[in-house]
């Protein structure tokens, strides 16, 4: 499946991928991952992008383009891949649609995960994460804890809050995702991509993913 989830912060779009690869294969393309683990390398791409992921700003669009440029070229994305957090802004929808008439891609749906802002709020509070930038498995202290407390059930290693996790910066990101990537969904709705997914359970999401794919 090539797919595009859209959501707010919090919506669930890493754990529905997490639960869509599964499937048949495809992969997941979180472009939040991909810069969380360049932070944690001290690379170039991470000490530009550290300031505003902390803040709950979006990194520029031309450092993205030119992460998704040579990712979706990579030979593991011809099954099908999942784009988690990308595209957030008009311009890199924009370019997005370039870029694949280059590649000759066709997508096959954008899945818009809606859920209200009060149990948003609630989820990134109790969220956790895995540390290891390799597994950035996802939990939450109330509805999908680890075994053992703070510790990441499939690698072992810490599982914490992100640094974006504060207060401060849930609310900024929940305004820069009103302002700057709920237009998307209308991009992609004028060109009848678009699909609304309501319901707060992932389990009910993935089914009406793949109702919606015909799988
Ligand atoms: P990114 O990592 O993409 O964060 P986000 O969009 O803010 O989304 P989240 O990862 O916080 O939420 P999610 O929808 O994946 O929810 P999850 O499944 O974890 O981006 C981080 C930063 O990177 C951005 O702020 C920006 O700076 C930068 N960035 C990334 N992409 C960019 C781009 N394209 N352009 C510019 N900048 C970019 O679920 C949340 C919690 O809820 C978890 O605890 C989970 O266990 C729980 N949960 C999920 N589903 C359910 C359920 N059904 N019931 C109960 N609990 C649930
Ligand atoms: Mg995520």
């Amino acid at each position: 499946m090539k797919l595009i989830l859209l959501g707010a912060p919090g919506a669930g779009k890493g754990t529905v991928a997490k639960l869509l690869t599964a499937i048949d294969g495809s992969v997941q393309i979180s472009t939040g991952d991909i810069l969380r683990g360049a932070v944690q390398a001290g690379t170039e791409l991470g000490k530009e992008a550290n300031g505003y992921m902390t803040r709950g700003d979006l990194v520029p669009d031309s450092l993205i383009m030119g992460i998704m440029e040579k990712r979706l070229q990579e030979a593991d994305c011809q099954k099908g891949f999942l784009l988690d957090g990308f595209p957030r802004t008009i311009p890199q929808a924009e370019a997005l649609t370039e870029l694949l008439a280059k590649l000759n891609i066709k997508l096959d749906m954008v899945a818009d995960i809606d859920v209200p802002r009060d149990v948003i709020f609630d989820r990134l509070c109790t969220r956790r994460t895995c540390s290891n930038t390799d597994c950035q498995a996802i939990y939450n202290i109330k509805s999908n804890p680890t075994k053992v407390e703070g510790i990441c059930d499939k690698c072992g290693s810490p599982a914490i809050q992100r640094a974006d996790e504060t207060e401060e910066a849930i609310g900024h990101r929940l305004d820069t995702y009103n302002e700057k990537t709920a237009p998307v969904a209308g991009f992609y709705e004028k060109k009848g991509l678009l699909k609304k997914i309501t319901g707060t359970s992932s389990d009910v999401v993935v089914a009406a993913i793949k109702k919606q794919l015909g799988l």
